[in-house]
């Protein structure tokens, strides 16, 4: 089989694979057909793929030879006229974002499998890309506000006196939230943490952050481990409290998001106006409309005195590292799709691979995909 690493396109810095996982792919008995310069972003260069046993081709060449395609971001809806009925692509596909890009390929008769939904499930978690870039959005998030920041994050005792933590608030206790805590712990600053999700208490206690329980939050087994919308009544409760700890915090990590829906408003406009100049916001969850209500998407603003980074592509900015971790999981989602000899071999009722073809014969599959695009 010939695999084929497509350039992204836009402000996207990550590359699907790098050449380290290219001699895996190899030694799988796979070719691979990587675009000119795919990497050159992440500082992988064509000469590096060409010594991994790639070979560089153009994007036309690559669509027309490929039995699989791989990208970070969906192809261009353009591109969707060149590919072949039967063709198999793998990119994080954003379904709701993407939706009409999605029923054109469906039309087309493409399989398309989005990474994004690879099943939270124990036997997929080497395949978990949310996981591996949430990871790096929550590191990168705390690096930020910290160099933001008009103050220290460790607490000093010198000759010039005391100088106190830093207070960070954390909302959303999922893999980035977790990760902001570990690293706003391992810079000395005081954390406090929110989710819905009881189960997360322990986890943040053991991490060092202190856990601000609302009483009274909706959970649902169904959701597989997932968030679901609050009532009226919690979400009131649960805006006073985090307006009260906002207040007294320095920078405010928002993580917080519920799969396929608009991410929940958990800073108000009138909470900023209360919280101290100089202190700073990160809304990771800025694309999916963010939990500060003044926060705008790709944007850093300045509301009285308080910085609103908008921001939910960090994994861009740290492409070397992301695009390894995102390379290691996708080798691990095709290992369950490529026989010894190399060739592509669909089993779609195993059940991560079910669970991820967002459309095939189609036909939408993902049984995820179809609640998130309401199809019956
Ligand atoms: P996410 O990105 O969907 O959401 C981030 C966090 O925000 C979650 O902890 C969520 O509970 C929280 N949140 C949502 N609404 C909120 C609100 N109104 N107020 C406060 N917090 C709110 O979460 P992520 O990181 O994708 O993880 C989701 C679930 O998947 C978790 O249960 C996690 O443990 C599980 N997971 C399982 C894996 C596996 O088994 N392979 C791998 C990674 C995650």
């Amino acid at each position: 089989m010939i695999i084929g690493i497509l350039k992204e396109t836009g402000n996207e810095n990550r590359v699907a694979l790098l050449p380290g996982e290219v001699s895996v792919l190899k030694k799988m008995g796979i070719e691979i057909l990587v675009e000119q310069n795919v990497g050159e972003r992440a500082f992988a260069f064509d000469k590096d793929y060409q010594t991994a046993g790639a070979v560089t081709a153009d994007r036309k060449e690559i669509i027309s030879k490929s039995a699989l395609l791989l990208s970070i971001n969906p192809p261009l809806t353009d591109d969707i006229n060149s590919f072949k009925e039967g063709q198999v692509l793998c990119s994080v596909l954003n379904p709701v974002e993407n939706k009409a890009w999605l029923e054109k390929a469906r039309m087309r008769n493409l399989t398309v499998f989005a990474l994004d939904l690879v099943p939270r499930t124990t036997r997929a978690q080497s395949m978990d890309i949310l996981s591996s870039m949430a990871t790096v959005s929550g590191y990168k998030a705390v690096l930020e506000a910290a160099s933001m920041l008009p103050r220290f994050f460790p607490m000093f005792m010198s000759a010039a006196g005391t100088i106190k933590p830093a207070k960070v608030l954390i909302l959303g206790a999922g893999v980035a939230g977790l990760q902001a805590i570990a690293i706003s712990r391992k810079l000395g600053a005081i954390v406090e943490v929110f989710d819905v999700r009881a189960a997360v208490k322990e986890e943040v206690k053991s991490l060092g952050g202190k856990f601000i329980e609302v009483v009274g939050s909706k959970e649902d087994v169904a959701a597989g481990g997932y968030a679901v919308e609050q009532t009226d009544v919690f979400k009131k409760k649960q805006q006073d409290l985090i307006q009260q700890r906002a207040i007294a915090s320095d920078v405010v990590i928002a993580t917080a998001q519920i799969p396929g829906k608009k991410a929940p408003i958990l800073l108000l406009k009138e909470t900023v106006s209360y919280m101290k100049p100089g202190s700073v916001i990160i809304d990771l969850a800025a694309s999916s409309g963010g939990n500060c209500e003044l926060t705008e998407n790709g944007k850093n603003i300045v509301i009285n005195g308080v910085n609103i980074i908008g921001k939910s592509d960090y994994p861009s900015d740290m492409p070397t590292d992301a695009s390894k971790m995102f390379g290691c999981n996708v080798i691990n989602f095709l290992k369950i799709m490529v026989d010894k000899d190399g060739n592509l071999v669909l089993n779609m009722t195993d059940e991560i691979i079910n669970g991820t073809a967002a459309v095939h014969n189609k036909e939408y599959i993902s049984q995820r995909i179809r609640q998130m695009l309401n199809i019956k």
